[in-house]
């Protein structure tokens, strides 16, 4: 089945794809560069391990010669799309940043000293510089500290960083400019009309400021975008749309009739919006899909379909309780349009004995008079305190605002640190943190969900 005979196609955009694409669904380039000046069409799907991934620009093709996400705007000849790839849902997996290293002798862009190294002071050619970036797709984020017109309520001490960038007499905490650097996975930069709370901490307030910030900062502009530039930029991230188009075992995934969670087609409609309640028309949906296989006779393809189905159904409706505290919560209770901004999940927050040792480690002292953390009191440690980075409160540390669910099978590895190189992974942290109890089949049908979305 064709995506374009599905939807009605404005006849100038439809000839222009036509036009571009090799196959059905047009299967695009794996990278662009910076400055590349192509097309980017009104739909396009990208290889991924799981299937393709499917980019959706509502308002048509784009013309992106001279458009400021495609053109370089700072020193280093990245731009925006250099973190934020089509192929990989506008975001960037780890598989796109080896490669890419390996194309290019580690001389991409990509690989800037700037936030594409451990710290901007270690040798730019060798490999063991970028080892965050090449083992756990990571940026370096430096902050200020204590943040600019706050007070923060704790004391913030480096323990240990193999990165020395938080030890560094230049880049450090001890320096002139005193700065933290956190290491964190890119966002997806599409969907983005219904993302309420922007970075990992939440720090930036819009689109336009979070773009103004970035080209400063990873692009190394020397001045900030214009304000017709921010615009355009805020206006193309609120039209595209990126999620998981197709499945080698469970086929099309927005075929008309099918499920609305699924497709960009639905998020661009807004049908796909997670709600957090039993009888969310998005939960219902997915009954398509518990005995009817669709088109054809694939067994396997009624098989993965039923096991979507059940998977989002856990997704939706499992109750687990947090042993940490008192709460019970499902899956939807913080994946959903109106999920509070950030919660502590224990993804950063660790006893020293249990640290990565490639990430910096932070020991955190809450002031005696200032609310202590929920559940790990005035003294504890962190590799990354989150949102208490910006908002200078102790209990705020290892709040870290979730991603969106969606492009999953586009973009490993998950979580804001990467410490979940797959769903696999991934669900069975969670099945530890919240002792949920899932059986082998039912975390087998939560990830087919994941990797669906
Ligand atoms: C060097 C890689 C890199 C470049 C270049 C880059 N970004 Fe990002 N982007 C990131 C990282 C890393 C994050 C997550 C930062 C965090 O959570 O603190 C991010 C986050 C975002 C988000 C937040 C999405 C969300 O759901 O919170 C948006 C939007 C975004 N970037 C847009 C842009 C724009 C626009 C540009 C160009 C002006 C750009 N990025 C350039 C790496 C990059
Ligand atoms: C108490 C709130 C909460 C609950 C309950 C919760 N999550 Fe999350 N989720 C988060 C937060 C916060 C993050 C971001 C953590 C980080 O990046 O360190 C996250 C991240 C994720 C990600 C990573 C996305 C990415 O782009 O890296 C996936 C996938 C996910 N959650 C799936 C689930 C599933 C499946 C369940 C149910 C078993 C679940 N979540 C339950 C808060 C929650």
């Amino acid at each position: 089945m064709n995506t374009l005979s599905r939807l009605a196609v404005p006849a100038v955009f439809s000839t222009i794809l036509a036009a571009q694409s090799p196959g059905p669904y047009g299967v695009g380039p794996a990278w662009w560069n910076a400055g590349q000046g192509d097309l980017l069409p009104w739909e396009e799907s990208y290889e991924n391990p799981d299937g393709q991934v499917s980019i959706l620009n509502k308002l048509g093709a784009v013309h992106t010669a001279g458009h400021p996400f495609f053109e370089s705007l700072g020193e280093n000849h990245r731009a925006c799309v250099t973190c934020h790839q089509p192929s990989n849902g506008m975001s960037l997996s780890l598989a796109t940043i080896a490669q890419r290293w390996t194309e290019t002798a580690g001389r991409d862009p990509l690989f800037a000293a700037v936030d594409g190294a451990n710290c901007p002071d270690l040798p730019q050619s060798a490999q063991a510089s970028h080892s965050l970036l090449l083992h756990r797709g990571l940026f370096r984020i430096s902050l200020p500290w204590p943040p600019e017109n706050v007070r923060p309520d704790f004391q913030i001490e480096v323990v240990r960083d193999s990165t020395g960038c938080n030890l560094s007499p230049i880049y450090g905490l001890k320096s002139a400019k005193p700065r933290i650097s956190v290491f964190r996975r890119p966002r997806i930069a599409a969907n983005l009309q219904y993302v309420a709370t922007l970075m990992a901490d939440g720090r930036e307030p819009s689109l336009e400021s979070q773009a103004r910030n970035a080209a400063l900062e990873h692009e190394q502009a020397a001045a900030p975008p214009n304000p017709a530039q921010l615009r355009r930029i805020a206006d193309f991230e609120r039209q595209i749309y990126a999620a998981q188009g197709s499945d080698i075992r469970g086929g099309l995934l927005d075929e008309k009739g099918g499920p609305l969670a699924l497709g960009a087609e639905n998020l661009a409609s807004g049908a796909a919006v997670f709600e957090d309640r039993p009888d969310s028309p998005v939960l219902l949906s997915f009954r398509v899909w518990e005995k009817h296989s669709g088109e054809g006779d694939l067994g396997l393809q009624r098989e993965f379909r039923a096991s979507v189905a059940r998977g989002s159904t856990l997704f939706f409706t499992r109750a687990f309780r947090d042993p940490a505290g008192a709460a019970t919560y499902t899956c939807a209770s913080c994946h959903n349009r109106a999920a509070p901004g950030w919660s502590d999940i224990g993804t950063t927050n660790t006893a020293p004995e249990q640290a990565s040792p490639d990430l910096p480690l932070f020991r955190i002292t809450c002031a005696a008079a200032a609310p202590p953390h929920p559940t790990l009191g005035r003294v504890f440690y962190s590799q990354d305190p989150g949102r208490a980075l910006i908002s200078g409160r102790c209990a705020d540390a290892g709040a870290i605002v979730p991603q969106q669910l969606r492009a999953l099978a586009a973009r490993a590895p998950y979580f804001t640190n990467g410490s979940a190189r797959t769903l696999g992974e991934l669900v069975d942290f969670y099945d530890r943190r919240f002792k949920i109890g899932y059986t082998e089949q039912e975390k087998h049908d939560l990830i087919n969900f994941l990797r669906a979305l």
